[in-house]
């Protein structure tokens, strides 16, 4: 069985290109539809109710299109918005992304492990029950960086500025012994060069994109959703109005 439609992929922004980079990188025969909802951007402090909404509008968009599966490619729209998602669509296969608590509090050796996600992400159900579950021998420090978002949106993802600003986030977590730091956001990771130039190899960065991929795959595979491997694939990139006008549109590639 083998099915050639797109797979969809929502974010508030473009920071869950992340995840469609390393899903293309994985599967390069499976076509995608990656909508940035910039013009809503930032998901991270609005209440639950309107992620919903907006996560849901986005849901509609990319099966208008023809998608054959969804992959919420932010963390705090996983948080606030799966579960209905599910419900509501529950034909549709959902992959969505929580901050790799798991991992970092087994890979610690030094017990303490730093989480950077926004209020939304820490706030959900998913983020505290693995905190619960697989975290309670390890000390959490969860930190907040919303200026991260701001700084991926614009494009500034190197320049003294965007050190600066990683710098005043991670120090204090290196300081406090973090040998883990978790990337709960997707628009971190492409902050990760800058994060470990100031981490300078005292603090691993944990980013979930290569992990979320195999996870879409495996999903599609199981459902015999898989494109033919010849299958000529086709990228689209939708992006909802921009908020900054200094904003370089981002090419594919
Ligand atoms: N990229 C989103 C995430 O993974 C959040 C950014 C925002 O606050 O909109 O959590």
């Amino acid at each position: 069985m083998s099915d050639a439609r797109p797979v969809g992929f929502f974010d508030s922004g473009v920071g869950g290109m992340c995840i469609l980079d390393a899903f293309r990188r994985l599967c390069p025969a499976e076509s995608t539809v990656y909508i940035a909802d910039s013009a809503n951007c930032p998901y991270g402090n609005r209440p639950a109710e309107e992620i919903v909404r907006l996560s849901e509008a986005n849901v509609e968009e990319l099966l208008s299109r023809g998608c054959k599966a969804v992959v919420v490619a932010c963390n705090t729209a996983t948080a606030a918005a799966i579960d209905h998602l599910r419900r509501r669509y529950a034909d549709v296969p959902f992959v969505g992304l929580e901050p790799a608590v798991k991992p970092a509090a087994l890979r610690s050796r030094t017990g303490v492990v730093g989480v950077l996600a926004t209020e939304g992400t820490f706030g959900g159900r998913l983020y505290n029950e693995t905190k619960e579950k697989f975290a309670r021998d390890v000390v959490v420090i969860a930190t907040v960086a919303d200026e991260f978002v701001t700084l991926v949106e614009r494009g500034e993802t190197s320049g003294p500025a965007a050190e600066a600003a990683v710098r005043a986030r991670l120090t204090p977590l290196i300081d406090a012994g973090c040998d883990m730091i978790v990337l709960g956001c997707t628009h971190f990771p492409h902050l990760r060069p800058l994060m470990e130039k100031v981490a300078a190899g005292r603090a691993a960065i944990l980013d979930p994109s290569d992990a979320v991929a195999r996870q879409a795959r495996r999903v599609l595979e199981s459902r015999g959703l898989l494109a033919p491997a010849s299958n000529e694939a086709v990228h689209e990139f939708i992006r909802h109005q921009v908020e900054f006008a200094d904003n370089p549109s981002r090419k594919l590639t």
